[in-house]
């Protein structure tokens, strides 16, 4: 079995899909692109609302998926700008934060560019504690359980380790974000209630909150009102009722 005994009120990890940039720009006649720097700004009040206000550990945000690669060539250039020049200009401030950034995905994928930005980064915050900041991107849920299995059949291959010994906590540990709690909570903005091949193993015993609000409108009140409901329900993990109040008097 997964290690899920954490704590039934505890929320280390959230993660979030992002979503509704496009329609927030629709509903103002503006281009598309506008949402998506309306909703920097939301990113920005998030990770200010999980550091100040709710103490959380680690803040999973997705940001591209594999699949937004069928985007307009337009738009995905200027996902790419714009995901360029938010970590030109954040990554400084989040450093004197404390913030520790990490970007999952295939990251082959990115300009030249736009890769060496992520790793300097990564180096640059690479010991900070207060929140551990992952941004998904050209990430895909299957892509990383993928990947993970292939690093074991390597190890196979290389006799270092026999098939019968593969657990699901082997493959676990190869998949990214390995070393942080799984998310507690995963938040989906912009009304849609699918998880559109996010985190796919990590989200298996995560609590789902949807709202219609348009990520760009999304804010410390919102994020607020997300952690009020996760803190009313009883995370079973497959106990009883009676078994979990048991535990909590405990
Ligand atoms: C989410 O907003 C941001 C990304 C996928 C990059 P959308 O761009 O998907 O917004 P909608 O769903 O079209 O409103
Ligand atoms: C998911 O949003 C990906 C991100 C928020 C980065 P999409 O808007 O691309 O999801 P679908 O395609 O509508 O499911
Ligand atoms: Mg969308």
């Amino acid at each position: 079995m997964a290690d899920n005994n954490s704590n039934t009120k505890t929320l280390r990890h959230l993660a979030i899909i992002m979503d509704g940039n496009g329609r927030w720009a629709r509903k103002r006649f503006l281009p598309r692109f506008a949402g998506h720097r309306a909703g920097l700004e939301a990113v920005r009040k998030t990770i200010k609302s999980c550091v100040d206000d709710q103490k959380i550990e680690v803040l999973t945000l997705f940001t591209f998926s594999s699949e937004n690669w069928r985007r307009p060539a337009e738009e995905v250039g200027l996902l790419m700008k714009l995901f360029m020049t938010a970590l030109d200009n954040e990554v400084k401030k989040l450093h004197e934060r404390g913030v520790r950034v990490r970007v999952i995905g295939e990251l082959d994928a990115f300009p030249p560019e736009l890769q060496q930005r992520i790793a300097a980064a990564e180096a640059l915050t690479e010991n900070n504690t207060t929140l551990s900041l992952n941004f998904a991107a050209n990430y895909g849920g299957r892509w990383d359980i993928t990947q993970a299995a292939r690093k074991l059949a390597e190890q196979v291959e290389r006799g270092e380790l026999r098939s019968e010994e593969i657990t699901e906590q082997k493959l676990a540990q190869m998949l990214c974000l390995a070393d942080l709690p799984e998310p507690d909570l995963f938040i989906r903005t912009g009304g849609e209630q699918r998880v559109s091949n996010f985190l796919l193993w990590q989200l298996a015993y995560t609590e789902y909150y949807f709202t219609d609000l348009l990520w760009p409108d999304f804010n410390a009140d919102s994020l607020q009102q997300a952690i009020d409901s996760f803190s009313k329900r009883e995370r079973r993990f497959g106990r009883t009722s009676e078994q979990v109040k048991g535990e909590d008097d405990a």
